[in-house]
């Protein structure tokens, strides 16, 4: 088992990897002394699997907890099942010291994080992540929120988790494109921080494919050591923490034209990193060869690549990008690489290079 701490004053939360996470749910939330109330919030997909261990740890704690389940996928994540939520929360008369538990991948643990934020204005929370992207990523570092039609997390608060629990076990029955998709946020950790993280991800892809639990808990903790260093420094994104955006201003911006349907958040934010990565071979330091790398390893991991964007959806995907809240002032905001493991952000982009970069990917074929 691997801890690693999110370093935020007396807001300061353990990140526990290990198997077997789920079964201890109940004493890591006694040991927060909690209120005796508290709230699963899961989706139908996870809540058949591990609702009811979650529900049994709880209760053999001492607690008393009602289980909410949410639709699946991204289109649950709306202020439509935030308001389902406050409902059950009501009804089952969750109070001040009371918590939620937010049990599955982003899309519960977004609107989950959102629902402990503002009810009563506040109540404790700990995430329970079960796939890959949110274990590195979505369950760390207090980002919560919604989406609106107009685009991706355009709701939202920065409010932390009391504890986070990554059960390797739960990833078992993690559908492989899923999984996948959780790498994509893995290899942005090498390309904006850690040059080492990406050797070794050359290296062991392999052995993160076959979900091995050694390469899995040491590639899951690293990636959660380098949120927690991130979020640690700029808990609000006033700077450092937009790198953690590498690939995301396209990503979302793809998510959001196609009805954030036709594409997994991992999927297109890998599309996202390697728009990302060409403009930084053109417009910044980022070498041939890096940029060599960045997109071979999106590959080798099944990841897309290349998007057939007609020119149609290209205008549009500019004009959700414009929507995004990394554009200030109507110019875009760019994080890209310097090399593989460096990266600046806050870099202005002209629409022209970005329109150029999307046309050549629309050629690429992988
Ligand atoms: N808050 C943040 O900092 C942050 C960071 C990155 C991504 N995100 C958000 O996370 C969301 C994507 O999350 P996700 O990729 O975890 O997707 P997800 O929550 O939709 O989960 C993917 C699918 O797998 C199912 N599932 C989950 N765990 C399972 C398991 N163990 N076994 C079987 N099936 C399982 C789910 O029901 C769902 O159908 C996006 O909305 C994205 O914007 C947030
Ligand atoms: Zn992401």
């Amino acid at each position: 088992m691997r801890t690693v701490k999110v370093p935020l004053g007396n807001r300061s939360y353990d990140i526990k990897i290990g198997s077997g996470q789920l079964s201890r749910l109940g004493d890591g939330c006694a040991r927060l002394k909690l209120g005796e109330r508290c709230a699963i919030i899961t989706d139908t997909n996870v809540g058949r699997r591990y609702a009811k261990p979650a529900y049994n740890s709880l209760l053999k704690a001492g607690f008393n907890p009602c289980l909410v389940t949410v639709p699946a996928g991204e289109t649950a994540k709306s202020l439509r099942s935030v308001q389902a939520c406050y409902d059950r929360l009501a009804a089952h008369r969750l109070e001040r010291k009371s918590f939620i538990v937010a049990l599955g991948g982003g899309v519960v643990g977004d609107p989950a994080g959102f629902v402990a934020a503002t009810y009563l204005r506040g109540i404790h929370f700990v995430q329970v992540p079960t796939t890959l992207l949110a274990h590195v990523d979505s369950s760390v570092g207090g980002k919560v929120g919604v989406n609106l039609s107009a685009g991706k997390n355009l709701v939202g608060a920065f409010y932390q988790p009391r504890l986070v629990l990554c059960d390797l076990n739960v990833l078992d029955t993690l559908p492989p494109r899923e999984f996948r998709a959780g790498i994509a946020e893995v290899i942005k950790y090498g390309i904006i921080y850690d040059a080492d993280l990406f050797a070794r991800l050359e290296r062991d892809l392999p052995k993160l494919l076959q979900r091995e639990t050694k390469t899995m808990t040491e590639v899951i903790a690293r990636c959660c050591q380098i949120k927690a260093d991130v979020v640690g420094q700029d808990e609000t994104e006033s700077g450092l923490r937009a790198i953690l955006n590498f690939g995301h201003t396209v990503g979302h911006a793809l998510e959001a034209i196609s009805s954030y349907n036709r594409f997994l958040h991992g999927e297109a934010i890998s599309i996202g990193q390697i728009v990302a990565a060409k403009l930084s071979h053109t417009l910044s330091d980022l070498s041939a060869k890096d940029l060599g790398r960045i997109v071979d390893l999106f590959q080798r991991a099944g990841l897309p690549t290349t998007a057939q964007l007609t020119p149609r959806q290209r205008v549009k995907l500019i004009a959700a990008m414009r929507l995004d809240k990394k554009v200030s002032d109507g110019e875009i905001k760019f994080v890209l690489a310097r090399r593989i493991g460096k990266v600046g952000w806050g870099q202005r982009v002209s629409l022209a290079s970005i329109h150029k970069t999307l046309a050549n990917i629309a050629r690429d074929r992988s």
